[in-house]
């Protein structure tokens, strides 16, 4: 098994390069998250961005897990998929896609509460996507959810109305607009019936079956090890493991079956919510890249924090995932400026520099190198050799850091603008 992770905040490009390999591959599988990932893929000149469904749809051939380690929201899900048949009717996604039957459900409530959490001034406010995410993995934890296969079990609608009734009765005790009880619970178990077209099953069986018949399997993170709920920017993150190890407990797939680990980032750094970013710009070169660089949240909208590369932090997704490749994507959105920044260190109040950090400090100063800038016709480069040489400069810089290759770089929005670099 190979994976594709994110290093940085999200938003990489995991969509788009997992789309450009997955041909290489019979198995593409979604391990953590749900609908908050927003994994934007280009077709014929038109973008579609997938939440929840595994980025190798578009291959006929390649088979779609929603792993064990999701968690999937029926409303959304259905939404989605009527989006996706509609961007292409060629997809057939009842044949190819197949979804844990251990995969936790979002419900209606979680939704709510993640709005009602997000707004109400006695909790953290993070900038969530409002998709429920951490109130159906709270819930999970706590054992009182339902999951997937549960679907076909004769008391699923009394135990999802058990617990979306339990949750509305808090919630209406708060002063949000809420929908009504009826219209919740139709809206979700009209969802949950569009459900079961799909393949349900034991996936870790289905995907280790695979392995020993010499299939091969490509994980999807989503999200980025910066919001890992472990090893992130706490509580600025996201409830679910993205890093490596994530892949094999949310696929049940063992470590030692792990081969290439492709890590994606971009050339600098974007990030949407709250939380540290020692490295963001607050001025008008901040903002130039958030244009050009079309840095607006797939998922909400939102703009996008922007900031130079950030060394320390990206040393230290490199090493908790154990990256054998780098994808480096986005170098024609700094193409044209004079100079660009690194930040290699981060200078500590007490004056300590540190090299490589995943806490992040709040009052850490950036130490950044500045390195000469690059200037190139991307729309029409068809080979590596064509780079301009301050880029291969920067690269050969960046791999020297992180002591891991960079194999692929992409120089443009366009499906084929990823070049193959070693
Ligand atoms: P992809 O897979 C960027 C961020 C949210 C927020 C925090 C918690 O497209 O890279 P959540 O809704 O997960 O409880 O929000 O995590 N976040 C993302 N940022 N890309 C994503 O996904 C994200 N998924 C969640 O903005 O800061
Ligand atoms: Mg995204």
């Amino acid at each position: 098994m190979d994976i594709v992770l994110g290093l940085q905040w999200g938003d990489e490009g995991k969509g788009k390069f997992i789309d450009l390999i997955s041909e290489n591959y019979d198995i593409t599988a979604r391990f953590n998250g749900g609908s908050n990932a927003g994994h934007s893929i280009e077709r014929n000149g038109r973008r579609i961005t997938l939440k929840m469904v595994p980025s190798g749809i578009f291959m006929k051939e390649v088979q779609n897990v929603i792993g064990t380690g999701t968690v999937l929201d029926p409303v959304s899900f259905k939404k989605e998929i009527l989006n996706l048949k509609a961007f292409d009717e060629t997809v057939r996604p009842e044949e190819n896609i197949i979804i844990s039957r251990k995969a936790h459900l979002v419900l209606p409530t979680h939704k709510l509460l993640d709005i009602f959490m997000e707004d109400d001034p006695d909790y953290t406010t993070i900038g969530t996507t409002k998709n429920g995410i951490a109130q159906a993995y709270s819930n999970k934890i706590l054992r009182q959810n339902v999951r997937m296969g549960d679907i076909y079990s004769p008391d699923f609608k009394s135990k999802v109305q058990h617990i979306v009734e339990r949750d509305y009765k808090m919630l209406a005790e708060g002063n949000m607009i809420l929908p009504s009880l009826e219209e919740i619970n139709n809206e979700f178990f009209e969802a949950v019936d569009f459900l079961k077209i799909f393949n349900c099953t034991e996936t870790e069986i289905y995907l280790n079956k695979a392995l020993s018949e010499g299939k091969k399997i490509l994980a999807e993170g989503s999200q980025a090890a910066m919001l890992d709920i472990d090893h992130g920017t706490y509580p600025y993150v996201t409830s679910s493991s993205t890093t490596a190890s994530g892949a094999s407990s949310g696929l049940g797939i063992s470590p030692k079956k792990i081969e290439e680990i492709y890590g994606i980032a971009k050339v600098y750094c974007t990030r949407v919510g709250n939380g540290v970013f020692p490295t963001e710009l607050f001025n008008e070169q901040g903002d130039e890249i958030r244009t050009k660089g079309r840095e607006f949240g797939s998922n909400t909208g939102r703009p996008r924090r922007t900031g130079w590369l950030d060394l320390p932090a990206l040393k230290y997704a490199v090493m908790i995932n154990g990256v054998t490749q780098l994808v480096l994507t986005k170098s024609d959105v700094l193409s044209g400026l004079k100079s660009v920044a690194i930040c290699t260190h981060y200078e500590l109040e007490d004056g300590t520099l540190q090299t490589v950090s995943g806490v992040l400090p709040e009052n850490a100063k950036p130490v950044l190198k500045w390195m000469q800038g690059w200037n190139a016709d991307f729309a029409n480069m068809k080979s590596s050799s064509e780079l301009p040489s301050e880029l291969k400069e920067f690269l050969s810089f960046l791999e020297t850091e992180l002591e891991v290759p960079v194999t692929y770089l992409s120089i443009g929005a366009g499906r084929e603008q990823m070049l193959k670099m070693k």
